[in-house]
């Protein structure tokens, strides 16, 4: 496959994170429920759109299985040999793509965003090298930019860097994005070498390299923000996935959307929350939630890939996952949806409610302590308090079907496969094992017999 403008991204996400403490691989832990790595896809996908590789090497199974659906390709590095030599096993497939100009972004940049990776490719013009910088107070670990007469001359590392040789230090530092011509990149890697202080094969001696074959060489600063810092350890991570919670909060507030206690909430860079929408903070909206203008959601919620349509509200201490709230209902406080809950139109689910795989008709109403699961209950029906449709008998799942305006006492056991016929009654604590004719009374109970005391 090829482009017109021979444009490719490459995100460089072999490396290990040491500096998390932790067996996964760090582009796989999550800002605000999703993997690093797709923030950072995000960010390069709506430019480049199939173009996009990343380099993977620790943990890349399970790298390939989170990203299992989306435009992305991976190229495996085996050793980590350094960020050099990553580029070096990706240049066969980025070459045989028909890329010829590829940016290069570290992989633990959540916070790149599209308008940035515009920015930067507009004022790279059509320099042989371009890197983005940050001005700092203190270099800190960062990889150290060095200027001649204000041009950039070259890359640094922290560890090789030496005042004498290098100069005094100016806080100007290399942010990990990198537009590279492949011509160059050919022509150089080859030289890379890994004596230094860290044994490391280091893209950032491609800009020294570029500079003494007087090829073109741009430093776009970027300012002094810094969001566009990698996430390396725990508390860079929280830091990073901070700002862009708040960066998201405040653009759903100026849409149009009211967030109490906007500092609160959590709002996931997939979720789509419409203007109209109301959301009380302490909550969680995360996935590809939407919630529909004219609906709310209350307090201590976390709801995860569901949709809520308008007119419906949400109340406090809801749990929801990969369900289907349909308009004008009304959910919780308390209640638990879990995948495939389905809730048409004005239906009712109360505290303590527990529905998976089970559809609740428009109008019905579950309002307490019941379970709902492989279940279907048509329209207007009424499931008593403590009713539980009994799905599981321990080997095989069944379903249970309950008709129309069908009325089901308190505290009755459903045991599936069964259908309760539209209109039916069933008799408070009834055990229900055969099927119920439409409009029928059923009463599955033992008998209540009154005795006169012994005194
Ligand atoms: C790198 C830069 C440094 C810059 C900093 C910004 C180099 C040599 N240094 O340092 O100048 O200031 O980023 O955050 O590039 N990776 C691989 N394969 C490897 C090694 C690393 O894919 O063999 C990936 C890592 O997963 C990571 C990225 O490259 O996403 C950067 O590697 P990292 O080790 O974090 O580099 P830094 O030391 O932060
Ligand atoms: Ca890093």
């Amino acid at each position: 496959m090829t482009n017109a403008q021979g444009l490719g991204a490459l995100i460089l996400a072999a490396g290990k994170g040491t500096r998390m403490h932790s067996a996964r691989p760090k582009v796989l832990h999550t800002l605000l429920g999703e993997p690093m790595l797709g923030h950072v896809v995000a960010a390069l996908e709506p430019v480049f759109g199939q173009q996009v590789w990343a380099v993977i090497g620790h943990g890349a199974d399970d790298v390939r299985a989170a990203f299992r659906d989306q435009p992305l390709t991976f190229v495996e590095q085996t050793q980590q040999l350094g960020t050099g030599h990553a580029l070096m096993v990706s240049m066969d497939v980025l070459r045989e793509a028909g890329v010829r100009r590829v940016l290069v972004v570290n992989g633990d940049m959540p916070l790149l965003s599209v308008a940035m990776v515009r920015r930067f490719l507009e004022e790279a013009g059509d320099a042989a090298v371009a890197i983005a910088t940050l001005q700092l107070p203190a270099a800190g670990a960062y990889g150290r930019i060095v200027r001649k007469e204000r041009r950039v001359t070259g890359i640094v590392e922290a560890k090789d860097y030496d005042p004498a040789r290098h100069g005094a230090e100016t806080g100007e530092i290399n942010v990990g994005l990198y537009l590279l011509d492949m011509e160059m990149a050919a022509r150089f890697l080859p030289r890379l070498s890994n004596v230094n202080k860290n044994g490391e094969y280091y893209i950032t001696d491609l800009v020294g390299m570029a500079v003494a074959e007087g090829l073109s060489v741009v430093g776009v600063c970027c300012g002094d923000d810094p969001a566009f810092l990698g996430a390396n350890t725990p508390r860079e991570l929280v830091a990073s996935e901070e700002r862009l919670r708040a960066r998201i909060v405040d653009d759903l507030l100026d849409a149009g959307v009211v967030v109490h206690h906007p500092a609160l909430v959590t709002v996931g860079p997939l979720a789509r929350v419409e203007p109209g929408a109301e959301l009380h903070g302490p909550c969680e909206i995360l996935g590809r939630s939407v919630i529909a203008a004219d609906a709310s959601v209350g307090p201590h919620c976390q709801l995860r890939d569901t949709i809520i349509e308008s007119g419906t509200v949400v109340q406090a201490f809801c749990h929801l996952q990969s369900a289907h709230v349909g308009p004008a209902c009304t959910v919780g406080p308390y209640a638990r949806l879990r995948p495939g809950a389905v809730m048409e139109a004005r239906a009712h689910v109360g505290n303590f409610v527990e529905m998976k795989k089970a559809r609740l008709g428009e109008g019905a109403k579950a309002n307490h302590l019941t379970y709902l699961g492989d279940a279907e209950v048509g329209a207007g029906a009424n499931v008593g308090a403590g009713t539980i449709t009994c799905n599981y008998d321990g080997v095989h799942k069944f379903r249970t079907v309950i008709g129309e305006k069908a009325f089901i006492g308190s505290n009755s056991s459903l045991v599936a496969p069964v259908t309760i016929g539209a209109g039916a009654l069933i008799g408070a604590g009834s055990v229900i094992t055969k099927d119920v004719p439409d409009g029928m009374l059923s009463l599955g109970r033992g008998r209540q017999v009154n005795k006169e005391r012994k005194q």
